[in-house]
């Protein structure tokens, strides 16, 4: 296994390229399965995600190939129905697959994905959705059967206890799409990843209405093309590197990214006295006075996302005065606090938010990384720390972070790879 190793207190600048987002791409690979005709999909980052989603493809049969960051799947012919537990363990994404596979074969056994570090993560909405369809669903031996013969159209409403769900969202709309009858999806979640979604399903010829809304509208067609479609750029990195402007008191531009899908973000550091200005492609993030203090309370879109509640906490952590960062999407999302505050951070957990007294500086130290927007919040804080900082456990960021240490040595920051002793 790698672990990651920075050495602190160097300022980034310069120009940084967002790459596409990794959670708009695996659905949108996913849907490709709802048709027999070949889907040509790009912007696609170079991530273990990915590979792990196409496994899945390469398992059911379905002919995949690979050109740097294009994806050509082909799905004809294709009879399978199983995405197996060794693949779906890695990776709780995974679950996208059972909507199109329901749709497709009218019939699909998905591992269930379990939970995970950041929270419990049911999937009660996901099976809520498919049997307002007319699925039936049982759980047997670990795996979600799920009988599609009677499959129409239906009204459902998709609220959870923390509000609306990205992928079962996801999961609805994309098994609506290819059932007789309407859909109305109340309370869908209107990320820009499942907007994205919903553009590549139209290319193929889905019937949706008002998705960029709550209330999702789809009439169902009785089959799909193959499309072409470039992914959105990842708002979760791009947020990121906007944190590691303010941490390393920098100057970066973000090239190919979109600042109307971080509205709450960029309001928020703004807030805080970060310098963030439109260029073309992309946004210039400054660091140009002291920063104050925050406020910040992770929500669905267009709410501060909790992808990115960990990496402003470690920005909080050496800003002056008392943040207060509340977390409603997983209430548990915070094993990133331990380690911060073993790098010198103060931060006390009182439910679900966390008070972050800024301190004068972090000092670099071994950290664990526990998932992957932590592993990022620990790499933003070994940015800013005196010292040396390893961060073990890598393979989280492998998921979700193009080229992270090339990106970041790019930038000025000194930060590579070793194999763990
Ligand atoms: N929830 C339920 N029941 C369900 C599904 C979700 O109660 O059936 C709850 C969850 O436990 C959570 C809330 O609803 O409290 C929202 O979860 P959501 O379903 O929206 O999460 P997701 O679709 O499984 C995606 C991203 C996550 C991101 C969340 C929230 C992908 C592949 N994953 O997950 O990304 O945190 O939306 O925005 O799109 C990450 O990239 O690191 C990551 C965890």
């Amino acid at each position: 296994m790698d672990k990651l190793v920075i050495e602190g207190s160097r300022r980034l600048e310069g120009t940084v390229t967002i790459s596409g987002a990794k959670n708009a791409c695996l659905p949108i690979l996913a849907a490709a399965l709802l048709s027999d005709e070949k889907s040509v999909i790009r912007n696609v980052p170079s991530l273990k995600d990915i590979a792990t989603m196409l496994k899945i493809f390469k398992n059911l049969d379905v002919k995949v190939h690979q050109d740097g960051g294009t994806i050509t799947i082909e799905p004809k012919g294709y009879k399978k129905h199983m995405a197996p537990y060794e693949l779906v363990s890695t990776m709780r994404a995974s679950i996208c697959v059972l909507g199109p596979l329901l749709a497709k074969q009218r019939y699909a056994e998905v591992s269930f994905p379990g939970g995970c570090v950041i929270g419990a993560r049911p999937i009660d909405l996901h099976l809520k959705g498919l049997k307002s369809l007319g699925a039936k669903i049982k759980v047997e031996k670990g795996y979600i059967i799920a009988d599609g013969k009677n499959l129409r159209g239906g009204n459902v409403y998709l609220g959870g206890h923390f509000g609306s769900s990205v992928l079962a969202t996801a999961n609805t709309m994309m098994a609506a799409t290819l059932v007789k009858g309407v859909t109305v999806i109340e309370n869908a979640a209107c990320e820009p990843e499942v907007v994205d979604l919903a553009t590549f399903l139209m290319k193929m010829g889905a019937k949706i209405k008002d998705h960029t809304t709550h209330r999702i509208i789809i009439e169902g067609v009785t089959r799909l093309h193959g499309a072409e479609h470039a992914v959105i750029p990842d708002r979760i990195e791009a947020g990121t590197y906007t944190i590691a402007s303010a941490i390393t008191k920098g100057d970066i531009t973000l090239k190919n990214a979109k600042p109307e899908h971080l509205v709450a973000v960029i309001d928020r550091l703004t807030e805080a006295g970060l310098s963030i200005t439109k260029v073309p492609n992309g946004f210039r993030v400054r660091y140009v006075k002291k920063l104050k203090p925050l406020d910040v309370t992770a929500l669905p879109y267009p709410g501060f996302p909790t992808d990115l509640q960990a990496q402003v906490m470690s920005l909080m952590t050496v800003t002056d005065g008392i943040s207060i960062i509340t977390e409603k999407i997983y209430p548990e999302r915070f094993i990133h606090i331990s380690e911060l505050n073993r790098m010198g951070a103060d931060i006390q957990l009182e439910g679900a938010s966390a008070i972050v007294k800024g301190v004068k500086a972090l000092s670099g130290a071994p950290v664990m990384a526990s998932d992957l927007r932590a592993s990022a919040a620990l790499v933003l804080a070994g940015l800013a720390a005196k010292g040396r900082t390893d961060v073990h456990r890598i393979y989280h960021l492998d998921r979700g972070y193009e080229k992270l240490e090339e990106k970041l040595t790019k930038l000025g920051g000194k930060v590579w790879r070793e194999k763990e002793k």
